[in-house]
């Protein structure tokens, strides 16, 4: 709306221009040629820009999208608008008319100081060419620089996107500044692929790839002049075959300027400009000759958090959330209910209703996904998880996910068989009622009202729960009086307490058996030994980690034991080890976890490190070692700040993040420092020497008997941050944090010799020798060093929130310098 008016502004003013630069332009063999000291200003008796030879393009003052003011830029002349092909430093605020840009030997140069070209020395000349390329020369006619090597979200006929660059979408149609989305030639892959803005180039988030079928040599994205997309010489994914072209193309004498936009919309699309054979600097025809992907619903990014794309594309809240900012498309929404009121009730369940929402579709990934279950335990699991923000259901194979806030790239694709129905709390206290004005109107929005609810809840839910509670009872005196026929007498009411506790009473014969009489020992940890075993629950067999508990205190610890293993087992995530059941007959104490495949990270990271066989442990690209941090920040953000319930692990190290075959990373053994009730120094820890370094050294200080016990009150959350510091480092030097097999002193503490590597800019070093270092990715790498820095500080007050280290890790926040990890006194 208000983005008409510059424009017609910008075309009255050119056509001025276009007279009077006919007759300054200095044009020669066909090469406008501007020479230092020429200058442009958007008004005055100077001219506002520079035409190339053929009168299509030209460089200089554009209107500013803000209305008022001025950009700098090349565009493509047109009817009625200007194509805007190039902006120089598109996200300043408008210049004043009063601007002059001088072409000096440093380059472009605004009169206020501001470079419009970055890095220019010794520049003589400049040029805009008929292909839309600025180019600046120097003396002996070499170019210095060209607007072809700085795209904004454009290519054109001639112009290369290499991985040196990538086009970064506008905010709208005629607002240049940065918008929404990336696309990238893949260094690693050589992939062409698009992303939404916030969010790094993994996978999971991508939302269109054209996939280069070679496997050597380097590999750009060109357009050329007849309109091919190539990724290689004979690789064009735009080409004679789907080049849509119409009959008008078949017209004499017409010429064609194509370009390649990155779309506001996310949308790659290939435009042609067709003009006349008759000199008209102006198309007469500007036209979509092949765009990417044509259904925006599957664009990731597309709708704001907590909304979702209809097959209309238009966005819509979920229910019980309320827009907060309308940018076009770009709807996004919040809560419309606070969380804290979430917190304080000790049965989040009775304070909800639940909505659903059929035939959805959500690229993001759960944090807790379950098989095999039913719509009912799906909606009671989203209600009593203060974490779940909604949760998808799908019944074919009765797969349950459960997402955390915010909710992103839900889509609701009516016909897709593989789509499934979202469930979503709102709170009915408060009089919540389904107004159909912000939801779809095609949408079938099913309420569970609060009688139906109480309904279930007085039926189903309620004996359950009666049963739990009764079968909870009988357990506890049956142990208590050795009446070992409970496992008998409950084996049939046992399948409706493992599914609705989720928490199954095991007997020691039970576990005897299950582990073949505990003869798999998969590991031996600082609280007692792991062994594999097998249990058997509704008719299949599930492979299981039986930890045997040798160091906890006996007598008067069984009721806390209990409470203890009933927090853990409400801890529902997927970076976090499940506890499937536990077992306790008077000292003996065990606990069954899910088993987890791929082992402990320790040995994923440390394996073939002492064997000097650099080319064999390629277990761990990149890749997976960003992911793996990312996963374990995740599990220990879960512990540290949600829920309400707060879990300090305090034993945090490789031994400890198991790593399941899906490579998601899964933290074991938190709470359990808890029911440790020895008095004394943290020594659980020291099995051998090497496990202390993880240790705050808050801890090791022995003058705090406070900090004695992880069970202790004053024991703060930033222990945690301190171990998770230390095992990122590890992570990153694949080494342990001390290592004595180093070949100079100063390499021997981890965490000083990063820091020293940082401080030196000498990062390289830290991954010498490893076989990946080709596809290492620098700046993650620094990424993740600086967040290791910062989380190993001596003082804990200046270790990061588990909340900020995710932030930081994903890039959405700056990452401070941070200083020497030893206190300074
Ligand atoms: C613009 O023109 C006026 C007179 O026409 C002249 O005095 C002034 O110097 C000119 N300005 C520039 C920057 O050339
Ligand atoms: C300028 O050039 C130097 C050295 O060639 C380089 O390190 C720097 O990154 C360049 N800056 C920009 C903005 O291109
Ligand atoms: C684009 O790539 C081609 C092939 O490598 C090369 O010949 C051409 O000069 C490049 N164009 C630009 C503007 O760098
Ligand atoms: C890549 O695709 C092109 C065009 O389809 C084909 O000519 C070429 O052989 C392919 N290269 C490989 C390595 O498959
Ligand atoms: C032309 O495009 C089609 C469709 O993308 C592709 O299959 C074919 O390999 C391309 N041909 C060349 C020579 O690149
Ligand atoms: C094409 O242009 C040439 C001169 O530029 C002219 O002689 C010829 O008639 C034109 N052809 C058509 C079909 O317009
Ligand atoms: C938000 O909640 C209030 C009550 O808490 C309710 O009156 C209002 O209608 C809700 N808004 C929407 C859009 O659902
Ligand atoms: C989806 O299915 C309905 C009926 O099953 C049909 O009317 C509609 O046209 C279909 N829509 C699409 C996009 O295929
Ligand atoms: C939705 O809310 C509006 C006002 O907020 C009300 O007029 C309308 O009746 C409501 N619709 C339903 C279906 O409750
Ligand atoms: C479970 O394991 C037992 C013993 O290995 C075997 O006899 C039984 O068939 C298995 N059951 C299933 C469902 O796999
Ligand atoms: C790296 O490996 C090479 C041989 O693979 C070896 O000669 C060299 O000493 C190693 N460098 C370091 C720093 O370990």
């Amino acid at each position: 709306m208000a983005s008409k008016s510059p424009i017609l502004i910008v075309l009255l003013f050119l056509s001025s221009i276009l007279l009077l630069h006919s007759s300054l332009a200095d044009a020669d063999d066909g090469i406008t040629k501007i020479e230092l000291g020429h200058s442009l200003s958007p008004k005055g008796n100077q001219s506002s820009s520079w035409l190339s030879s053929s009168g299509h393009f030209a460089f200089g003052f554009y209107p500013h999208a803000q209305g008022y003011g001025y950009a700098v830029g090349i565009w493509l002349l047109g009817e009625p608008d200007i194509t805007l092909v190039w902006t120089a430093n598109r996200n300043d605020p408008p210049l004043p008319s009063s601007s002059t840009l001088l072409l000096t030997i440093d380059g472009l140069v605004l009169q206020q100081g501001q470079k419009i070209t970055n890095n220019v020395t010794g520049a003589s000349m400049a040029s805009m060419l008929d292909s839309g390329n600025f180019v600046i020369y120097d003396d002996s006619h070499v170019v210095v620089w060209q607007s072809f090597d700085h795209p904004t979200d454009i290519i054109l006929g001639g112009q290369n996107l290499t991985a040196a660059n990538r086009l970064v979408s506008s905010l709208s149609k005629t607002d240049h500044s940065t918008g929404l989305f990336y696309l990238i030639m893949q260094e690693s892959d050589s992939n062409l692929v698009a992303y939404p803005l916030k969010t790094l180039p993994y996978a999971e988030d991508h939302y269109w790839d054209e996939i280069d079928n070679a496997t050597t040599g380097s590999v750009q994205l060109s357009l050329n002049t007849e309109g091919f997309l190539c990724l290689r010489e004979h690789q064009c994914f735009v080409n004679n075959t789907n080049l849509l072209r119409n009959s008008n193309s078949q017209k004499q004498n017409t010429t064609s300027i194509y370009r390649a936009t990155f779309d506001f919309d996310g949308v790659f699309r290939l435009y042609e400009h067709q003009f006349d054979g008759e000199g008209n600097r102006r198309p007469f025809s500007v036209e979509i000759r092949w765009e990417a992907m044509h259904d925006k619903c599957q664009i990731n990014g597309f709708c704001g958090f907590n909304s979702y794309c209809s097959n209309t594309n238009m966005c819509h809240c979920y229910p019980g959330f309320v827009p907060i900012s309308n940018n076009g498309m770009f709807l996004e929404c919040k809560l419309n209910y606070s969380k804290d009121e979430r917190q304080s009730n000790p049965d989040p369940s009775s304070l909800y209703d639940v909505t659903l929402l059929e035939h959805m579709s959500w690229s993001d990934f759960p944090y807790l996904v379950t098989k095999e279950t039913t719509m009912e335990a799906c909606e009671e699991s989203c209600k009593e998880d203060c974490d779940c923000g909604g949760a998808l259901y799908a019944n074919n194979g009765g797969i349950c996910s459960i997402y955390r806030l915010p909710l992103r790239y839900g889509r609701k694709v009516p016909n897709a068989s593989d789509t499934a129905t979202a469930i979503f709390k709102v709170p009915y206290h408060s009089g919540f009622l389904i107004n159909q004005t912000h939801l779809d109107p095609d949408s079938h929005v099913v309420v569970d009202n609060k009688r139906s609810l109480i309904l279930i809840l007085s039926s189903s839910l309620g004996s359950v729960t009666l049963l739990c509670v009764i079968i909870a009872v009988s357990v506890f005196f049956n142990y208590r009086h050795h009446v070992y026929s409970y496992a008998k007498l409950s084996a049939s009411s046992n399948l409706g307490f493992t599914k609705e506790c989720s928490l199954r009473s095991f007997s020691f014969d039970e576990l005897v058996e299950a582990t073949s009489g505990f003869t798999e020992e998969i590991g031996r940890g600082s609280y007692g030994a792991v062994y594999e075993g097998t249990i058997t629950g509704d008719g299949s067999n599930k492979s299981v980690a039986v930890k045997r508990l040798e160091r906890i205190a006996d007598d008067e610890g069984e009721r806390e034991f209990r409470a203890e293993v009933t927090a853990i087992a409400r801890t529902h995530h997927r970076n976090l080890v499940k506890l499937v059941g536990y077992c306790i007959e008077g000292s003996r104490k065990l606990l069954v976890y899910e088993y987890v495949s791929n082992g402990c990270l320790a040995n994923l990271l440390f394996k073939g490190k002492n064997h000097h066989h650099h080319h064999h442990d390629q277990a761990l690209p990149w890749k997976e070692r960003i992911k793996i941090a990312l996963d374990v920040a995740r599990g220990v953000q879960y512990l540290h700040e949600e829920c309400g319930v707060r879990i300090v692990h305090c034993n945090l190290k490789p031994q400890n993040i198991l790593i399941d075959e899906a490579w998601t990373a899964k933290i074991s053994d938190f709470g359990l420092a808890r029911l440790l009730k020895q008095p004394q120094q943290p020594e659980f820890l020291t099995d051998d020497e090497v496990r202390s370094s993880y240790l705050a050294p808050e801890w090791k200080n022995e003058a705090s008997p406070s900090l004695s016990s992880c069970s202790s009150p004053l024991v703060s959350v930033k222990v945690d941050i301190y171990s998770y510091g230390v095992v990122v480092l590890e992570i990153v030097c694949r080494r342990r944090s001390i290592d004595v097999n180093v070949k100079c002193p100063e390499e021997v503490l981890l965490s000083s010799w990063v820091y020293q590597c940082y401080a030196e800019g000498e990062l390289r070093k830290l991954v010498v020798n490893e076989s990946e270092e080709e596809d290492t990715d620098w700046k993650t790498l620094e990424r993740m060093v600086k967040v290791g820095l910062w989380c190993v500080q001596d003082d804990p007050s200046l270790r990061p929130s588990m909340k900020n280290v995710i932030l930081m890790l994903e890039g959405w926040k700056p990452i401070p310098t941070p200083p020497s990890p030893l206190a300074s006194t």
